[in-house]
Formats: structure tokens, sequence, C-alpha cells
């Protein structure tokens, strides 16, 4: 097991705190969704009322090594103070640690609070390079990682640093650990896995992952096309990986031998248009017309996978199920997040677009948890070891 942010003495220490604020800004640069800055109030809190103060760093974007404003984290700096409910000082600077930076870390008081400009407005933060690492450890005296969405990549802020101070993870990793992990390592069956989305390379690691621990694995989005081939039949103008057509049988064959039952649509809304139009017809999922595209899971395919649903005691959901963005296409979707929130079932739900959809749908609280991560939570689900998390020495 990782150390904790428990474990830590943090009275009068200068606390450096990886966090991902990697949130999503309009074109006025204001904060649409805020979800990430609140999933790290409780480190964050913990620490100063454990008598510490705080620097706190994330990127924004991908602004590659430039200091480029629209991706400045001043936004984010004014959100948290309001958050907190205290003043912040935003450490301006596009270096990100200079000498004055230093300065202002050196002069904070137990209960006080900094944060860092873009660490990717630094070349060398993507490249982990050791000598960035060292600079931001020397602002503080430990550092702890709480930044889930991010753990899938090797950065000086996150894993560099950690050769520099005595380092531990914060309450939002831990609890991303407890519900994915868990839902992983030692599930209450049975175990479905609903996934969705555009492209089956994107799920191919979660696929082959899961079909050695799900019972049920059901598959919807754009990536059931690719199944739809696999067996034969017609796909229309649907999304198709042609070259994963075989790749799709395979897993078909696997999930046989394997005894996992993988559930493909019955039946799909299709348009002769990729757009939101109400001109669409329901069709047999072997009967895709030449000139349509799938953009929606059909009824029965909505009550097929919600009777699987309310026979699982834990659910995972990657991926939505259709074009959830046109309301005309976001049926399957709504309805499969519907009877996730009704059903007595462990529901944990990956970042990115599910997080979205469920967002949308308004049925967040519903759910047992939603990760803060997209590319972290499908690298979790592979089965792979997150970097980030893999840093931070074992207790
Ligand atoms: C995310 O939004 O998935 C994380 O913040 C990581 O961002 P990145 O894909 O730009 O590394």
């Amino acid at each position: 097991m990782k150390k904790q942010l428990t474990d830590m003495h943090l009275k009068d220490k200068r606390v450096l705190m990886r966090c991902d604020f990697n949130v999503p800004l309009d074109k006025d640069l204001n904060i649409t969704d805020d979800i990430r800055i609140k999933s790290a109030l409780r480190s964050i809190n913990y620490v100063l009322e454990n008598g510490g103060s705080l620097i706190l760093m994330s990127h924004l974007g991908r602004p590659k090594g430039e200091a480029r404003q629209e991706y400045s984290l001043k936004p984010v700096a004014k959100r948290l103070a309001d958050l907190l409910e205290k003043e912040i000082v935003f450490a301006d600077y596009d270096e990100v640690v200079n000498e004055k930076v230093k300065a202002l870390a050196d002069r904070l008081i137990p209960g006080e609070v900094m944060l860092l400009q873009n660490t990717r407005f630094r070349k060398e933060e993507t490249k982990n390079d050791l000598d960035f690492s060292k600079e931001l450890a020397s602002l503080a005296d430990v550092f702890i990682n709480d930044a889930f969405g991010t753990a899938h990549r090797a950065h000086s802020s996150n894993v560099g640093v950690t050769q520099y101070l005595p380092s531990a993870v914060g309450f939002l990793i831990g609890k991303e650990i407890e519900a994915i992990g868990g839902a992983l390592s030692n599930p209450k069956r049975p175990l479905t896995a609903i996934l969705g989305g555009a492209k089956v390379s994107d799920k191919i690691g979660v696929i082959e992952n899961l079909l050695g621990i799900a019972d049920y694995i059901l598959v919807g989005g754009g990536m059931a096309f690719t199944f739809v081939k696999a067996q034969g039949y017609p796909v229309g103008k649907s999304l198709l990986e042609a070259d994963k057509v075989e790749l799709a049988k395979a897993l078909l064959v696997k999930a046989k031998e394997k005894g996992v039952e993988m559930l493909l649509p019955m039946d799909y809304k299709v348009a002769k248009e990729f757009k939101d139009t109400d001109q669409y017809e329901v069709v047999d999922w072997k009967e895709i017309p030449e000139d349509a595209m799938g953009l929606d899971i059909g009824k029965a395919t909505i009550e097929s996978f919600s009777e699987v649903i309310k026979n699982s005691k834990t659910v995972i959901w990657n991926g939505p199920m259709g074009v959830f963005e046109f309301e005309n296409f976001a049926e399957g979707t709504n309805e499969i997040a519907k009877t996730l929130a009704k059903e007595d079932v462990i529901s944990i739900i990956g970042g990115g677009d599910s997080a979205a959809a469920v967002e949308k749908a308004g049925l967040a609280e519903l759910m047992t948890h939603i990760s803060t991560g997209g590319g972290a939570s499908l690298k979790y689900m592979e089965g792979k070891l997150l970097p980030g998390i893999e840093a931070i020495e074992d207790k």
C-alpha cells in the first residue's frame, strides 16, 4: 500500500501538492465544470487543518512548453479562493519556479495557500526532467500527489519530484484506487462492464483485461459496428475500424472461451447524416441500410442491457452508448445512466465522456463513484500500473 496523506507530519511544513486542475474553459476563460477542483478540497483542507501551508501545482491543457495565457491557471486560482473562502497567492510567473516564487514560498505561514502557474509552461515538465522536479521540490518539505487524472503520465511534477521529497498520495487518489481498483480486484459479482465510445482501438486494452475479470461485457457506441462487421453483417455509413475487424472477431472468440457473456446491441437508431435530426429509424442490428449510420442503440438493446444491469452487483461503465451530445441520440446513454442510478448496484463511472454524460443527465449524485480521470481511469481499467501512483513510496 502507498503512503497516505494521513501518514505524513504536516505541522509547520510546506506541502507541495500536485492536483489535476485541468478543467474545461469556455472561450471567455470561464470554468465550465469545476468537479476536479472540488475533488481536491478534501486533501487541501486536511493539510491546512493539520498545521501545514500549501503550494499547489497543476497543468491545464497542452501548451507544449510555452507560456500561453489561454492556458493560465488564473481562473482556477479564483475558483479555488471562492471554494476555500480564503485568499490564495497566485504565483503568476511563466517560469513556474523562479527566485520570486521561492521567496513567496518561504514567506508562507501555516494555513496559507499558494498556486503555481501551469507546470506545462515549462517544456521540461512532460519530459519528466529531473532538474525541473528539483526546482519544484526546493519550494517545500513534503510532496503529496492527488492528481489522479494525470497519474498515467510520468512528468516532472508528479513522478520526478518524488525523488527529492518525502511523498504520499492524497485522498482523491486513495478514493479512486479504492473504487476502481476494488471493483477490478475484488468485485461483488456479477460484475458487468459497459463499454462504448467511438473506437474499438481505444478500448482494446480494457476489453482484454476485463475478459479475465468481468461476468458480462456490454458493448455500445461507435465501437460496436466493428463487431457487427466482424460477424459478417453490413454497417452502412456507421463508424468502422476496418483494420480492427479481425481483432473484434478474436475478442468474440476469446469471450466465449472464457465464459464471459459479451452482449452487442440488437437494434440501432440510424440516420442518413451525422447530425441531430429526428429523421431517424430504428433497425435490427443485422439490417443497417447502406446509406445510413448508427447513432444510438435502440429500445430493445436498452431493455436487454438494463436487464443485465439489474442482475449485476457491480457495474463499470466507460464510454457513451451513442452520440449523446445530440438530443435525438442521447436516449441510449441516458436510459443506461438512469438504470444504473435506480438499481441497487455499485456503479463506477470512468472519467471523460461517460462522466460528462452522467453529469448531463443530472444523475451524478446517484452513482457510487465517478472518476476524475479520463485517460487515467482507462489505463487503470486496462490493468496497467499508473506511474504517478507507482512513484510514491510503499508504507
Ligand atoms: C486529463 O484531462 O485526462 C488529464 O488532465 C491529463 O491530460 P493530458 O491528456 O493532456 O495529459
